[in-house]
């Protein structure tokens, strides 16, 4: 039987979030600059997204760049941004064929003019998509999102919140938490990735660098999380 048809439609994780490591270690291995990793994701990014919608993910969220990620060399932080820009554009076209929405959580900011005006505008097209919604960490980490809500919650003069009422400041808003989350490359740490989110998530570490990624991967990795027994604290019935 093939790989895919041993996933249980019944039970999909609704959201998966990917953090998407080992571009760098990708390129060295291969005697290339760290940029040519960068290069040869977009492929992943690109099989990822398909086979994620195709087997009926509703949400995921890729991690592309970190807060941390802009103490990197200029030369590396630049190039990253300008392939950025080019995907986006690039890629939107994909989208729409696929009917996917594309959305972006993180310190939106921060990024170069171009980029957020590359961004906003496939934001906006593909609005309308519903088979699943794409959502794209930028600048993003988790402590600056639960900062960013509590600054936010001062400002409103908030008293008192509640979990369900803290999430609605959070770039999250309307996002279930994700049920797994992947991450590539052997590292076994969340580099502050969605802090908040990932309480009961379930984690899956593969030893796959970031531009090797398929949809096997993908598959084996939503197997996996189908055989966890998910406890949330308590005891089996
Ligand atoms: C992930 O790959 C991409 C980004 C963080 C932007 P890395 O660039 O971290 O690659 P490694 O971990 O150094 O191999
Ligand atoms: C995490 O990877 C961030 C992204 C994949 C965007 P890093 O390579 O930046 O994380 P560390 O340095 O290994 O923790
Ligand atoms: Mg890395």
């Amino acid at each position: 039987m093939a790989l895919t048809e041993q996933i249980t439609k019944e039970n999909l994780p609704k959201h998966i979030a990917i953090t998407m490591d080992g571009n760098g270690r990708w390129a060295e291995q291969k005697g290339k600059f760290r940029v040519f990793g960068h290069q040869n994701g977009v492929k992943a990014v690109r099989e990822t997204v398909e086979s994620a919608a195709e087997i009926g993910i509703k949400f995921l969220t890729l991690y592309a760049f970190s807060t941390e990620n802009w103490d990197r060399s200029k030369k590396e932080v630049n190039a990253l941004m300008t392939l950025l820009i080019s995907t986006i554009n690039k890629e939107t076209k994909t989208l729409m064929d696929n009917n996917i929405r594309l959305d972006a959580i993180g310190d939106l900011d921060q990024l170069p003019e171009k980029c957020k005006k590359e961004l906003n505008q496939a934001i906006e097209k593909t609005k309308s998509n519903k088979r699943m919604t794409l959502i794209l960490a930028l600048s993003y980490s988790g402590r600056w999102e639960i900062i960013n809500a509590v600054n936010k919650m001062i400002l409103e003069e908030a008293k008192q919140v509640t979990e369900e009422g803290f999430q609605q400041y959070l770039n999250t808003k309307g996002v279930p938490d994700p049920e797994l989350l992947i991450r590539t490359s052997g590292e076994k740490r969340i580099s502050n990735f969605l802090l908040w989110q990932i309480a009961y998530t379930e984690l899956y570490f593969t030893d796959t660098l970031w531009p090797d990624f398929r949809k096997e991967d993908l598959v084996a990795a939503i197997l996996d999380y189908q055989k966890r027994d998910r406890r949330f604290g308590k005891t089996i019935a």
